[in-house]
Formats: C-alpha cells, structure tokens, sequence
C-alpha cells in the first residue's frame, strides 16, 4: 500500500503528510509550516525542503500549487506573487528536494480526493468543489472526470475585480465582517456559479467548510452543498493521488 507525500503550498502555510492513497486517510503527522514572506521560488523551495525532511521521507511527492497549473507550469501568479508566472513549479521543487515531483492546482487537488474518496463518491453529472481560504478554488467534475483549472474565484465582482477579493475568507477577516455578512457575499458568488456553470452539486472544502453551521443559514442558492470529508486536509491528499497516478 503506497503512503505518498502530499504537499500543499497555500497563501498563508505550507503544509505536508504521508497519505495512504488507498482510504485517504493521513499516514503520518500533518506539519505546517507557514508560508514565508516574501514567497519567492527559492524560500517556498527551502520550505518545501524542510517538510521533506521532517518527513524524513524519499519517493514521488505529489504538490498542490494555489495558481493555474499546466504540465507543471505555474500560469497564473493569483495570491503568490508574479516570479512564479511561467515558472516550472514541478522542477524547482524537484531540484530543491532531489524527488520527482508532481504540481497540480489546488482545488483540483481537493476535488480529486473528495470525488476518489469523500463528500463526491457516488455524486453523478457534474459537481463543483469550491475551497475558500486566501482565495477561492473551484474544480470541476463532469461524469468524474476532471476538467482541470477552472477558475470560478476569477468570475469580476464589482468594478471588473476578481469575486475572490470580495467573497474570500480572507476578505471576511480582513474586513471583519460578521458570518452573516460574509455568508451574504459567499451565497452572491455561489449564485453567480450555479448561473455560470449549471453544477448538479457543490462540495464546499477549505477552512470554511469547518465553520459551514456559522453561515449555512445565510445560502440561498438551490444547488445541494456537501461538505468536503477531508476538510483542509483534501489538498494534501488529491496531491498524493496524483502522484500516485503519474507512476
Ligand atoms: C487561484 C486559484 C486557486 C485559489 C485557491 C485563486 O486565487 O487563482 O488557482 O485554486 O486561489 O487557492
């Protein structure tokens, strides 16, 4: 049974397990570290590097990366900075560790383990995971299949600006807004994605799934919500799955 490494590279911590890639369950202690600043190539590498080692660990690591990814290749800079457009983000780890690397984007990530494994297992048609944290992922299964980097948080909000900025965790506690409030907004962009896309389900993942009892009241829109299984944990566990499927 393969225990793989699973990393998952956010905008605030870096974080890593073992993952039996059979159950999904974690096979190791989860370590974070929090994301360095500024979060350039070489230090998020060096971090990469500790979680390795604290890992203690040698074998095909899988990594999920908070951009658009495409054949290991950063596309978009989103919430990490712009060094990292164009950057081949599988080699730079795999130069920094010495370890074949596979980078995928991270909601896809967590839509691959929650589809494989979780809150998507017997979900039919097609089904949008959508993680809120710094910014807001989405991934998109259609039959089980992935159709990789959708970018629904990239949808314009008010003024041409990005949804995520108004509609993120990260927007709530910079604004301090109530759950309430913030619920408002989230339901807005939910909303705005049901019209968009037309989803038979939504699997809600990220830091907010862990809170769903605290704004569910707030959400109107008709598409059925599941919450994501593996909650934060889906990142590092899809990341493992594909590494595992690249071998
Ligand atoms: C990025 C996505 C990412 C999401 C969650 C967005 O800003 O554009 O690629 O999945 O944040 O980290």
């Amino acid at each position: 049974m393969a225990h793989i490494l699973g990393i998952d590279i956010g905008g605030s911590g870096i974080k890593g397990a073992l993952v039996d890639t059979e159950s999904g369950e974690l096979a190791s202690e989860r370590i974070r570290i929090p994301t360095p600043r500024p979060a350039t190539p070489d230090s998020v590498a060096a971090t990469v590097r500790e979680l390795v080692s604290g890992h203690g660990y040698s074998g095909p690591v899988g990594c999920c990366f908070p951009t658009i990814v495409v054949d290991g290749v950063a596309k978009s800079a989103s919430n990490m900075g712009e060094e990292w457009r164009n950057l081949a983000v599988d080699e730079t780890f795999s130069a920094a560790t010495d370890l074949p690397f596979t980078v995928l984007n991270d909601a896809d990530a967590a839509g691959m383990a929650e589809m494989r494994l979780g809150a998507g297992v017997g979900l039919n048609g097609l089904v949008i995971t959508i993680t809120v944290g710094t910014g807001i992922g989405s991934a998109l299964f259609y039959r089980g299949h992935l159709v990789p980097n959708l970018e629904l948080g990239h949808m314009a909000g008010k003024g041409g600006i990005s949804i995520e900025k108004w509609a993120s965790d990260r927007a709530r506690k910079d604004e301090g807004l109530s759950w309430e409030e913030w619920g408002a907004r989230f339901d807005a962009f939910l909303n705005r994605a049901a019209r968009v896309c037309t989803p038979d389900h939504f699997i809600l993942g990220g830091g907010v799934s862990k809170k769903y009892d605290k704004f569910r009241e707030a959400l109107t829109v008709a598409t059925p919500i599941h919450v994501a299984r593996f909650r934060n944990n889906a990142g590092i566990i899809g990341a493992a799955m594909a590494a595992m499927d690249q071998d």
